[in-house]
């Protein structure tokens, strides 16, 4: 049986998973909006990857024992100065979530939650590859200053990515 504590936190953590595959959804419109269809690709998949992650917690509370209880998710950001802030915002938010993470950790640790410590260890390694794949896209969009052929250059790399569902 999941811990009444544990559960309510993950419960939380499921709510901010959705609450990003939602500011990625809004992203990504704006970038379709802007005519950065690849960039508009990439943000897509990045939120079906955020909705995998809700949906992975989602089942181990369940095979645990544990309770749901979906809250509400706020209406995310809707537009943005150009693609750097687009990026700057998702590298922030990708850093708010290793922060809740980590501290999902410590809680599991601390109420001696061995099974859901070795749960979480999945999510603090993809954190640590959402943070390197945001960032060095980010540095790419600073080299070519955000604009011309540089920028048509990394938006048709973008339009490539594909959200693979891994295998669970
Ligand atoms: Fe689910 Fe991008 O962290």
């Amino acid at each position: 049986m999941l811990p009444k504590q544990i559960a309510e936190a993950l419960n939380k953590q499921i709510n901010a998973e959705f609450a990003s595959a939602y500011l990625y959804l809004s992203m990504s419109a704006y970038l379709n909006e802007v005519s950065l269809v690849g960039f508009a690709n990439w943000m897509r998949a990045q939120y079906e990857e955020e909705v995998f992650h809700a949906m992975k917690m989602y089942d181990y509370v369940l095979e645990r024992g544990g309770t749901i209880k979906l809250d509400a998710v706020a209406a995310p950001q809707q537009s943005w100065k150009d693609i750097i802030e687009v990026f700057e915002a998702v590298l922030h938010h990708e850093q708010e979530i290793t922060h809740s993470i980590n501290r999902l950790v410590s809680l599991a640790i601390a109420e001696q939650d061995h099974a859901t410590v070795n749960f979480l260890q999945w999510f603090v390694d993809e954190q640590v590859e959402e943070e390197a794949s945001v960032s060095e896209l980010l540095a790419q969009l600073k080299l070519v200053g955000g604009q011309g052929s540089g920028l048509f250059m990394l938006d048709r790399e973008a339009a490539q990515r594909k959200f693979i569902q891994p295998q669970v």
